[in-house]
Parts: structure tokens; C-alpha cells; sequence
């Protein structure tokens, strides 16, 4: 069969089957995704918790174009004692800027994971005045994120997720804005705000 007819038979087959239209194979995002990353964060982007790739769908394009680039650099995923980090690191070293703002777009368009609240965390302590008092001013009165502050929306990922990633800051494994250390708060507060942040709809 000459290579015309077979792709005219093939067509209404791979629509069928789901899998990609001319329009995705065209955005450089959607492949590169689909390519490098789907593997641990779904094609969902709603992440796989056994690899410790958490739910980026609908993390604005700024951020995550952001952190790559921290990752890239060696940044953020450097501690060698931080196996999840190292792991995101190593998948970025090869994306060259143009990729970069593709992948950002793509995974902006995701729809949100509205399922972020995982754990039987305790959620006695008041979070909201917690995280009015020591969050939002750099990551939004409504949780919205800041892009000046480099700060994202908490509303996106995985309470496990947002949890390890404290851990991270208050362990030096990873840098939180700058070296701004992480909050003098009990661990029972801390529980609280991520609680209640993973159980905020988002849009
Ligand atoms: C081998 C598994 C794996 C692959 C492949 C992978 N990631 Fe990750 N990704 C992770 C893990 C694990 C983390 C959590 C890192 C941490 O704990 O600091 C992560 C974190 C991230 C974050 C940070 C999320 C946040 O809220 O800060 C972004 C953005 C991201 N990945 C995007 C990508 C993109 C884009 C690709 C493809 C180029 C990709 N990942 C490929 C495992 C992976
Ligand atoms: C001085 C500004 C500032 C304050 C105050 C602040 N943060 Fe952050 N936070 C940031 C920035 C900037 C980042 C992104 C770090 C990076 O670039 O990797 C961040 C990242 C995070 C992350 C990781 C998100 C992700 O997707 O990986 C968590 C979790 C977090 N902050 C929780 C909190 C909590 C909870 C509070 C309040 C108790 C707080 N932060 C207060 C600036 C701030």
C-alpha cells in the first residue's frame, strides 16, 4: 500500500483508538509531554505517587516553566540525599528554552486534579488565619499564586506532595524563595494548612 493510502486508512483508526490528532502532533508541548514525562506524571499530568511525581496539571505556565529551569540548572533536585529531585533533574537537562515554554503551556492546559487530598491528615489547628498570617503574601490572598514573588498556587498538587516538599525546605533539600526559610511553625499546624489547601477546589 503506497504510504498515502495506508495514512488515510490509519487515520480514522487513531482517532478511534485515542490516539493523537494532527493539531497535538503539531505542539511541540503535547509531544515533548507525551515523550518525556508522561511516564511519571500521567498523561493526565495528575502525577503517579510510587515515583513521587506529583500532580502539575494546570500549574501556571510561568511556574513551570520556572522550575525547569531551576532543575535544569541544579537548583532545585541537587541534595544528594533528595532521590525525588534528582530524578525530575535528570529529565531536564536536555530541554532547550524553546521546549521549555511549549512544555509550560502544555501543562497549563491540563485540567486541574480536583482528588489532592490523599492523607488522614489532622486538621484541628485554624489554617486558614495560619496561612493568611504566614503564606499569602507571597502565594495569594486565595492561594492563587504570585508570579512576581515566584511563588505558585498550592491549590494544584497532591497533599503528600506538599508535604515532603516543606520537609524539603525545612531540611535544606530543597531552596524555599530565595533562602526565605520556611515558617517557625508545629507540625501540627503545617498538617492543618496542607489539609486544608488540598481539599480547596480549583478552577
Ligand atoms: C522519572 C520520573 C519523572 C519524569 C520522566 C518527569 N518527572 Fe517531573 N517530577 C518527578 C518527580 C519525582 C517530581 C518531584 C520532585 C521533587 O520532589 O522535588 C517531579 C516534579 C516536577 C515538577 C515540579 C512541580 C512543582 O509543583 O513544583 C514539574 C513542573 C515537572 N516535574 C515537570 C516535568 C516535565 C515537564 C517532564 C518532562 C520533560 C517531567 N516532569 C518528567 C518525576 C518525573
Ligand atoms: C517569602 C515568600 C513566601 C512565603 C511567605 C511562603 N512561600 Fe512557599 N514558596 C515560595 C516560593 C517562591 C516557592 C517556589 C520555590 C521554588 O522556586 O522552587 C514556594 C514554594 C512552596 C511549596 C512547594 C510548591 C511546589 O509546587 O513544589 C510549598 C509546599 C510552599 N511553598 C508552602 C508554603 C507555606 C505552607 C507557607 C506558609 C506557611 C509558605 N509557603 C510561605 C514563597 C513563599
Amino acid at each position: 500500500m503506497n504510504p498515502i493510502r495506508l495514512a488515510l486508512v490509519l487515520a480514522p483508526l487513531a482517532s478511534v483508538a485515542g490516539l493523537q490528532t494532527e493539531a497535538e502532533e503539531a505542539d511541540l508541548g503535547f509531544t515533548t509531554f507525551r515523550d518525556n514525562c508522561m511516564a511519571c506524571h500521567l498523561s493526565t499530568g495528575k502525577g503517579i505517587r510510587e515515583m513521587n511525581a506529583p500532580s502539575i496539571a494546570g500549574l501556571p505556565r510561568w511556574y513551570v516553566s520556572s522550575e525547569l529551569r531551576l532543575f535544569r540548572q541544579g537548583y532545585r533536585g541537587y541534595h544528594k540525599e533528595d532521590a525525588s529531585g534528582n530524578l525530575m533533574r535528570v529529565n531536564t537537562v536536555n530541554l532547550d528554552e524553546r521546549t521549555i515554554a511549549f512544555l509550560g503551556r502544555y501543562i497549563a492546559s491540563l485540567p486541574v486534579n480536583q482528588e489532592r487530598a490523599t492523607l488522614d491528615l489532622d486538621a484541628t489547628a485554624d489554617a486558614p488565619s495560619l496561612y493568611a498570617l504566614h503564606c499569602a503574601r507571597c502565594h495569594g490572598e486565595a492561594v492563587e499564586g504570585d508570579r512576581v514573588a515566584r511563588a505558585p498556587p498550592l491549590t494544584r498538587q497532591q497533599d503528600w506532595y506538599l508535604l515532603r516538599q516543606v520537609e524539603n525546605f525545612k531540611s535544606g533539600k530543597r531552596k524555599h524563595a530565595n533562602d526565605f526559610t520556611y515558617p517557625e511553625l508545629s507540625q501540627k499546624e503545617t498538617d492543618a494548612i496542607i489539609a486544608w489547601l488540598s481539599r480547596l477546589p480549583s478552577e
